[in-house]
């Protein structure tokens, strides 16, 4: 039996030391993509593109958005990073609808592609309301942390607050949270479900990108790890917004650091 594809995918990719600063780039690029081809060639009987964009339309107004052709079938999602703004929101899923049809051949049954700010997906089947923990991307800092076995333990703790942020009712899937870990040195978490999950699956979601951690980004100093419904992150310098000092505010608010005790 031809089973050509794993079952598992995973890109593991290091990422070089980054600077302390994070930047705004207009022009985004993918930083993963999936494709799974039909098992017999089938063209998708329609235009694709112009429907990715559609959604695209769609989730640039309220960061998510979600559409179905049941007659093809066709299902298709967009899910902005909940604290990206809508302009860059809009770049990032058109960029998406542009670069998924053109990286997943035509007959692609379940496409995916991944950016910082937003995530696309389409299949064959309705996905909507479930966990995907199928495929993932990695990414992981080369570099330890210092005091790498208290680093992760505090960088557990901290991204289980931000999870739990995440599946509150009105913060729209997205948990952040920071904690100082020492004077010079302070973890940024970041956890995001798809909006379509309820706080049940984006938890269960969320704990198993979080339990990724410990095989992929052991005394990392940063790493992400990217399922489809849910991502999480961790990051020695800040990456999501507000990037103003007045973040740590903004997020005690959301009680996400507060109760992470030295
Ligand atoms: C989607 O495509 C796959 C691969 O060809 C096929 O096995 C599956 O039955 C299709 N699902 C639906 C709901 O059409
Ligand atoms: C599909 O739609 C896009 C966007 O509207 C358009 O640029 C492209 O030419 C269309 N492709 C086909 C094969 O009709
Ligand atoms: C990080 O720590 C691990 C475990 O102690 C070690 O094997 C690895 O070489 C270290 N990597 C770097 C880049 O220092
Ligand atoms: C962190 O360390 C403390 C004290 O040793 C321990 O009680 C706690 O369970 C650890 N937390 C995690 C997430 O490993
Ligand atoms: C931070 O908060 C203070 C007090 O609310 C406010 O005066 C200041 O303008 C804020 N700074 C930024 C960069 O938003």
């Amino acid at each position: 039996m031809a089973s050509f594809l794993p079952l598992l995918l995973l890109l593991l990719l290091l990422l070089l030391p980054l600077s302390t600063t994070t930047t705004t780039t207009s022009d985004p690029t993918p930083i993963g993509h999936y494709c799974r081809p039909f098992s017999t060639f089938t063209h998708l009987q329609l235009n694709h593109t112009q429907l990715l964009h559609d959604v695209a339309d769609e989730a640039s107004i309220s960061g998510f958005a979600t559409s179905s052709i049941l007659s093809i079938p066709f299902y298709t999602l967009a899910q902005c990073r909940g604290d990206i703004n809508s302009k860059d929101c809009s770049t990032c899923v058109h960029a998406a609808a542009t670069a998924l049809p053109q990286l997943c051949p035509p007959n692609t049954f379940d496409g995916r592609i991944w950016f910082d700010y937003c995530i696309m997906r389409f299949a064959n089947y309705s996905f909507f309301g479930q966990v995907d923990a199928t495929y993932f991307i990695n990414y992981a800092n080369i570099d330890n942390a210092t005091d790498p076995i208290e680093f992760m333990n505090k960088t557990s703790e901290l991204m289980s607050h931000v999870s739990g942020a995440a599946t509150e009712p009105g913060n729209a899937g997205l948990g952040r949270g920071e904690y100082k870990f020492e004077p010079q040195i302070t973890i940024y978490g970041l956890a995001q479900c798809t909006e379509d999950l309820e706080p049940m699956p984006c938890a269960q979601c969320l704990s198993l990108a979080v339990a990724k951690f410990r095989d992929y980004c052991e005394f990392k100093q940063g790493c992400q790890v990217l399922f489809t419904s849910c991502w999480a992150r961790y990051e020695i310098y800040p990456f999501f917004f507000p990037l103003d000092v007045n973040a740590t505010t903004t997020l005690l608010h959301h009680s996400v650091v507060a109760q992470v005790n030295t």
